[in-house]
Parts: structure tokens; sequence; C-alpha cells
């Protein structure tokens, strides 16, 4: 068995390390080496990432990255490019990043080029997008298909609608683009309720289609359509779905020919661009779905070939080691400085936490050191007025990822350039704060110089692109999948399974059962009382 993580020397060096540096501020770091805004300054994919904000040196950087030669980062990079299972409990390859390769490219799954199989979909999927677009695909009655209500959950659910409402400056206006995933029957009731059914296509994602929720939800959906039309032919017009399950399509009553497939191979977090994705291509269009895929392309080509100290995915993701357990930070604050990108928090939340929220190693040891920080985060300026002032005066330390473009992604440069004023203000206030002398020189009274005094020294990470196009979201999104793998392979856990999610599934359906009978049993005091208030309270009149 090998030695746990914080056995190695490379790990003791950076622990070290970082107790030498103790009280040593970003301010004094700043003031030591005015130059290190451009040497931690890297960029990939079209994408500008300065970690200078970071409290980190060179000699940090340089730990770090011995750290991840320890790990075989690289060697696990490739194992996961090549093929392998990679994720081992469920002995699965994790290949993604074939779903953005070009076709012509050969990556093989057990001795299979899968890069053809991936384009044929695409081509579905551009033909069908096409249809819907250009009003080709009618309905049962014949009428032009005006809404499209996207089912599932999860990695089913949050890639499409974050890239939905990111790429909305690039979408069909004149249709209309819903998702549902609550098992909440208020979530599908809201979608629907100024719906015409002639006009509306719902398109049911799910990787097992066996998924309690979006199965509920399809089901009802299929119900208001079939109450509109009265006729089991209408449901082929108005349900497509997007499942690596066949049988279990069919089985819900939707022709394949609608089906749009992928793999086990891709991860239900890792899948927005494969068919999961159909609800963004028929809002955007084939030929932006594709500039997103060569975003993520590129991402993928920098993190493969670009050298260690200057591979953004690779240093951000030991960024987050650093942070997460030498400075002991236990959350990330993502904020985009776009409304366009408010989901994208509530994206990276699954990506980072369910593949990184793990307690053993890839052996089944239990780690010994902390695993996957707290990812949360709102859009700049909003999170402003609420959150902020615990970033910058409170006694916890939450690392930020600020996220911001050059361009206006709306017309107004003016308004464009007061939010990035807000960006650049936020980042420079929480690494130099502001000093009990800068108050007094202002005149603040002396009482009042504490409350006021900004501490600074709380790290970020600003990163830059050109604008919020399709491109840029896609190398986006890979440049966080590769830090995640980063960080899962510096902890040597399974980045790419989910265990942890089947028991509270289990007990639900379990649960079920009992309300139905009106009898709970076999659990815990403060369920069984639980369970019994719900009932008499839905027994109320
Ligand atoms: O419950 C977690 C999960 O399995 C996620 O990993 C997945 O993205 C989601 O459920 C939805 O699963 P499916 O696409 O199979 O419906």
């Amino acid at each position: 068995m090998s030695a746990p993580l914080t056995h190695l020397p490379q790990w003791q060096a950076l622990a070290a390390h970082r107790d030498a540096l103790a009280g040593r501020t970003l301010a004094d770091l700043f003031a030591a080496d005015p130059m290190r805004a451009e040497r931690l300054g890297l960029e990939g994919a079209g994408l500008f990432a300065d970690f200078s904000k970071q409290r980190v040196t060179d000699e940090t950087m340089r730990l770090l990255l011995d750290l991840a030669r320890a790990r075989d980062v690289a060697g696990r990079r490739d194992a996961m490019f090549a093929g392998d299972a990679i994720n081992v409990t469920e002995n699965r390859a994790v290949l993604h990043v074939a779903l953005r390769a070009p076709k012509g490219a050969t990556i093989l799954h057990e001795g299979e080029n899968v890069v053809p199989a991936v384009h044929d979909v695409l081509d579905r999927m551009a033909d069908f997008a096409d249809a819907l677009r250009e009003g080709r695909w009618r309905g049962y009655s014949g009428a032009r298909i005006r809404n499209v209500i996207s089912i599932g959950i999860g990695g089913s659910d949050l890639g499409p609608i974050m890239a939905y409402e990111a790429l909305r400056g690039f979408s069909r206006r004149d249709m209309v683009f819903r998702f549902v995933s609550n098992v909440d029957g208020s979530d599908l009731a809201e979608a629907l309720h100024d719906l015409d059914p002639a006009e509306t296509l719902f398109i049911v994602c799910s990787k097992t289609f066996t998924t309690l929720e979006t199965l509920t939800n399809a089901r009802a959906a299929r119900e208001w359509c079939l109450a509109a039309f009265g006729h089991e032919a209408a449901i082929a017009r108005h349900f497509a779905a997007v499942s690596t399950n066949e049988s279990e399509v069919r089985t819900f009553g939707i022709d394949p020919a609608q089906m749009f497939g992928f793999w086990d191979w891709v991860g239900g977090r890792y899948s927005m661009d494969s068919a999961i994705g159909l609800s963004t291509m028929i809002a955007v269009g084939p030929g932006n779905f594709a500039a997103m895929l060569a975003g993520f392309r590129a991402m993928d080509e920098h993190f493969r070939t670009a050298p260690p100290e200057r591979n953004l995915p690779l240093v951000m993701g030991l960024l987050g080691v650093w942070n997460t357990n030498f400075l002991g930070a236990e959350t990330v604050a993502v904020l985009p400085y776009a409304q366009y990108l408010n989901r994208f928090p509530a994206y990276l939340q699954q990506l980072t936490m369910e593949s990184n929220g793990k307690g053993v190693t890839l052996s089944g040891a239990p780690v010994d050191h902390d695993t996957g920080a707290i990812f949360w985060g709102e859009p700049g300026t909003n999170g402003q007025h609420s959150f902020y002032q615990l970033l910058h005066q409170g006694t916890r330390l939450v690392p930020c990822d600020f996220i911001g473009f050059c361009e206006p992604l709306s017309a107004s440069a003016d308004q464009h350039d007061l939010l990035m004023a807000n960006l650049f203000a936020q980042g420079e206030a929480l690494a130099f704060g502001r000093s009990a002398e800068d108050l007094r020189a202002e005149g603040t009274p002396e009482w009042l110089v504490p409350h006021r005094l900004c501490p600074g020294n709380r790290p970020s990470t600003t990163i830059l692109a050109q604008a919020l196009d399709p491109r840029t979201l896609g190398a986006l999104v890979a440049l966080y999948e590769h830090s995640v793998f980063t960080q899962g392979a510096i902890w040597g856990i399974d980045s790419f399974d989910q265990w942890g999610v089947e028991l509270g599934k289990q007990l639900a359906t379990r649960i079920i059962d009992e309300i139905r009978a009106g009898a709970p049993a076999g659990h815990d005091p403060s369920t069984i009382a639980l369970i019994r208030r719900y009932l008499a309270g839905k027994a109320r009149p």
C-alpha cells in the first residue's frame, strides 16, 4: 500500500514552507516582488488567469509542482485521455474529452475509436436542431414548435441550463427554453402554465433513464400532452430523449428515432457537451455549439501539452490544494461578473463537489487530509450587497474566483466598465484591505477604526476573457473540469463516482411507500416523528 499523502516528503515540504511563510501577507509579497503579477499570470485557450493574488511565492509553486510530479498527475491525465478505466469503483473510462475531439481524431475505448460515434450523434443532433429552428419539425397538430422544455436533474440539467443562460445572447429569441428538474410538481407546473402543448417539445435527459425525479416529471409532461391531444401518437412529435439506456427510453414510449445517445464513459457532470446539450444546440444553433466544443478542445489541448508551470488547469488545481490543505480554506466563492453566468456557480457545485467530495482513496483507505472544498457563489455585483461583507471582514478564509470579460455582453459599454471596475476593486480590496493608518489619516474616529479596518491578505484568482461567447464558455468549463481532475489526482481519490448520493435515494424510495401506506417504520425516532407529523398535517382539511 502506498504511503498516505501527508507522509510524502513533497507534502511535508509544503507544510514546512507554509510555516516559514506565516506572517507574510499579500502586501508584503507584492512589495518584495512587483513582477509577480506578470509571472503568475497564465494564458491558455483564450483565457487569462491572474494567480498573483494567491498567497504563494515562486517557492510555493515549485513545491506544488513537485507534489504534482510525485502524484504523477501527468500520468493520470494521459491515462484519462487514453481511455483507461480511471473511474476505478465503477470500472469505467472517463472520456468526456472525446466528446469534443475533432472529426478524424482517434480516441480508443476498449480498442474501438469512439470519435466517429460522437460525430454521428452530433450530426443527428444538428439535423434535429435545424429542423426545429427552421420550423420543419412540427407538432402533432402541425403547429411550429416554439417551446423546448428540458427535463433532467443533476448533470442532465445543470449543464444545459447553465449553458443556455450563459449563451442567451446567442440564442433564438423567438423560442422559449425552460428547464425542469425538481420532483416538486410546482417546477413543471410553472414551466408549463402559459404554454400551448401544440407548440411544445419535451427533451427528457437522463443518462440512466431511471432517475426518479426526471421520470416522474417526464410522466407528468406526457399526461399533459395526452390530455391536450387525446392520442398516443402525439408523443412521438412532442418528446425526444437523451440517454445511454435505449431500452428504458422505449419502455417510456419515446421512439428511438428521437433518442440521442451517449456512453457510460461520460459522467453525468461531464456531459453538457454530449447529447445532453441538445437544448443548448437548439437554442444557439449547431455552429455555436461547435464553437463551444472547440473551446473545450482548446483547453483539453492546453492541459495535455502546456508545460506544468504555465498549465492553467494544473496550476489552478494545485492552488486549490494549497488553499484547502495548507491554508485551511473550506470553501471557494465563484463570482462571475456576468449576469449571463448566473447558473455557473450551481453548475460548478456539482462538477466540483460530486467529483471531489470523497473521504477515501482509490484503494478504499480513509484520506488523512481534507478533500474537495465547498463551492458556492453568485454573480457580482449582486453578491457585493449580500455576502461580501464576510469575505472582507469575517473570520473565515474564503478564496475567490472572479470571472470577467473585456467586451460588454449587453449594449451598454458604460455599464460594462462599471461592472468591471467593481470586479477589479473587489480583488484589490480583498488582497490589500485598508489599514488603520489610512483610516486615521482620513479622519476616522478612533473608536470606529477597528470596525472599518479591512485586514486584506485574502486570496483570489481573476479569470479574464475577451467575451462570453460559446468558445470561451467551453474553455472555461474545461478549465474547471481539469482543475477538479488535478485535485482528485493529488488527493488520490475517485473523482468520477458518486456513491454518496445512493443512500438518500434508497431511503426515499422506502419512505414514499410508508407515506402512501400511512405507516412509517424502521427509522430512527426523529425521522418517524417527522413522517407522522407530515401525515397528520396532510390529513388536515
Ligand atoms: O444523483 C446523482 C446523479 O447520479 C448525478 O451524478 C447525475 O448527474 C444525476 O443523478 C442524474 O442522473 P441521470 O442523468 O441518470 O438521470
